[in-house]
């Protein structure tokens, strides 16, 4: 069989059964609770599950509450890592975030104050990227918020993209860790600015409210190194999308990306609002959401959808 027809029978096999794994997959949603320390999304509904499945042509397979709307949260610092690598280049980047997985919570402070220089031990876990969000190009908060959102609009072609005003809000106003973080982290010379206009830019590009097909039009982007395959234009270096797709891999899913590469093996991004994005490199973008999460901050029902169908179709990188 041609690749192009394989290709054609997977998506059939696809679009035919995807309802019926949701549904399977629907019932972990029972087993994991929405997160609350962010207050506005304490009231996000548990038993959502949705999913968007995009190939290269712009095709979707959907199903399940894939209109639920939910903010990147944590999927953002994907991105910003990316345009800080833009911004400033790689020595500068990896000058204030190291490379290495943690082993520790998403929020943790231990490793700051434990391990020599004192640097985030990654860019994604949140002392990481509250170091990236200092290095975006801009002279006050507002302008690297606009550029944040802009390069977010670019990669998702969707300029409607903007910042859920409440959660925004919710999240500044608790954000009583982040704080802690951002000041130990200014006190180890890792931020230049402003600590509270620095925590200004990370609450906002977490607070951008995104669907599962936006997620799955990023992922498609990075799915194809850099390259949209539907505008048919690079939008970003070929470098920038192999190192975010590496800290993906090893830290995308914080203390369990260990156990998701062992079943699911794509590289993914979690957020505590229940999204995930990953794709199938060279084919399709994914965005999945499930607002009830596991004790590492992952969404439950997400994660078991993601594993039946990288076991379906063999997906796994491994
Ligand atoms: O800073 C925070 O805690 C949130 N804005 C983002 C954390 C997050 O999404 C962790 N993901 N699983």
């Amino acid at each position: 069989m041609s690749i192009e027809n394989q290709h054609a029978e997977t998506w059939k096999h696809l679009n035919k059964h995807l309802p019926e794994w949701l549904e399977e997959s629907k019932k972990y949603t029972e087993d994991g609770n929405v997160a609350a320390y962010i207050p506005e999304l304490a009231s996000a509904p548990k038993d959502v599950l949705g999913i968007c499945i995009m190939d290269a042509a712009g095709n979707t397979a959907k199903s399940g509450d894939h209109e639920y709307r939910f903010t990147l949260q944590s999927i953002s610092k994907v991105f910003t890592l990316i345009l800080a690598l833009i911004d400033r280049g790689e020595e500068v980047v990896f000058s204030k975030v190291g490379m290495e997985p943690t082993g520790d919570d998403f929020n943790s402070m231990l490793k700051l104050e434990l391990v020599e220089p004192g640097i985030p031990f990654n860019p994604l876990i949140n002392a990481g990227a509250i170091a990236i969000s200092s290095l975006i190009a801009g002279s006050s908060p507002d302008e690297q918020t606009n550029r944040i959102l802009h390069f977010f609009r670019e990669v998702a072609d969707n300029g409607t993209l903007d910042i859920n005003q409440d959660v925004h809000k919710s999240e500044s106003d608790t954000a009583h860790r982040n704080r802690s973080l951002a000041y130990f982290l200014k006190d180890n010379g890792v931020l230049h600015h402003d600590v509270e206009d620095v925590l200004e830019v990370y609450f906002s590009h977490c607070s951008v409210e995104v669907g599962c097909a936006d997620l799955a039009r990023m992922a498609l982007v990075l799915a194809h190194n850099g390259f949209d395959p539907i505008r048919n234009q690079r939008l970003i270096p070929r470098r920038f999308v192999q190192i975010a797709k590496t800290f993906m891999f090893t830290c995308g899913m914080y203390n369990a990306s260990g156990e998701f590469a062992m079943n699911v093996g794509l590289p993914a991004k979690s957020g505590v609002s229940g999204g995930i994005l990953t794709m199938v490199p060279g084919r399709y973008g994914i965005g999945v959401v499930g607002p009830a999460l596991n004790n590492k901050g992952n969404s439950t029902a997400g994660v078991h959808l993601l594993g039946k169908l990288s076991q379906e179709f063999d997906w796994s990188l491994f």
